[in-house]
């Protein structure tokens, strides 16, 4: 559970319901008969740009400004293009990766240089775009390809995570529309 006076929050790029269901749907053949692992909820699919952890509430304000300049920088739309399943062992997590996408790295690095230079810390780990899929999975899935899904970008949201009994929620507190000035 979260410390009172915080709130576990992250940037993502978060598709509408309808690109979560078409994910969702090519990617079944391929996870197979027994997908391994515990799946995500499709509502959740989205891909992490920066993940900040708790932030105190009286931070989220200064947290909102920002992420603003990170939108004016980027262009839309960005255009992931999915076909590919990935397992990665030590994470014990089954995802879907995207080809490479120069405008979702440029804005997931301008981003965290925005929030750090406001004082933040997001995760330094280094930016592989990825939709999470399945958690605790120890084995691959049946295939590594599917049919292609595009899901495209004009704006990045900010996002809750509260831990239910039921597993992770998560809300959109707020969202930029990319400007490309
Ligand atoms: P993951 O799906 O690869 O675990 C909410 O937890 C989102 O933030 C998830 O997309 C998660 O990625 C991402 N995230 C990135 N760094 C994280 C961290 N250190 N702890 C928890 N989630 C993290």
């Amino acid at each position: 559970m979260s410390p009172t006076g915080t709130l576990r929050l992250f940037f993502a790029l978060w598709p509408e319901e309808s690109l979560q269901r078409s994910l969702a749907t090519a990617v079944r053949e391929a996870l197979g008969q027994d997908p391994p692992g515990q799946p995500m909820p499709v509502r959740n699919l989205h891909v992490t740009l920066a993940f900040l952890g708790s932030v105190p509430e009286e931070r989220v304000q200064a947290l909102r400004a920002a992420a603003a300049p990170a939108a004016r920088a980027a262009a839309p739309p960005l255009t992931l293009e999915f076909r590919q399943l990935r397992f990665w062992r030590r994470a014990q997590l089954v995802c879907a990766s995207p080809a490479p996408c120069a405008g979702a790295d440029s804005l997931a690095q301008s981003l965290r240089q925005c929030l750090h230079a406001a004082g933040f810390s997001p995760d330094e780990k280094p930016f592989r775009p990825h939709v999470t899929l399945a958690r605790r999975a120890e084995l691959a899935p049946a295939r590594s390809e599917f049919a292609p899904v595009t899901w495209s970008f004009s704006a990045f949201a900010l996002v809750r995570s509260r831990t239910e009994p039921t597993g992770s929620v998560y809300s959109v507190l707020d969202s930029w529309t990319l400007c490309g000035q």
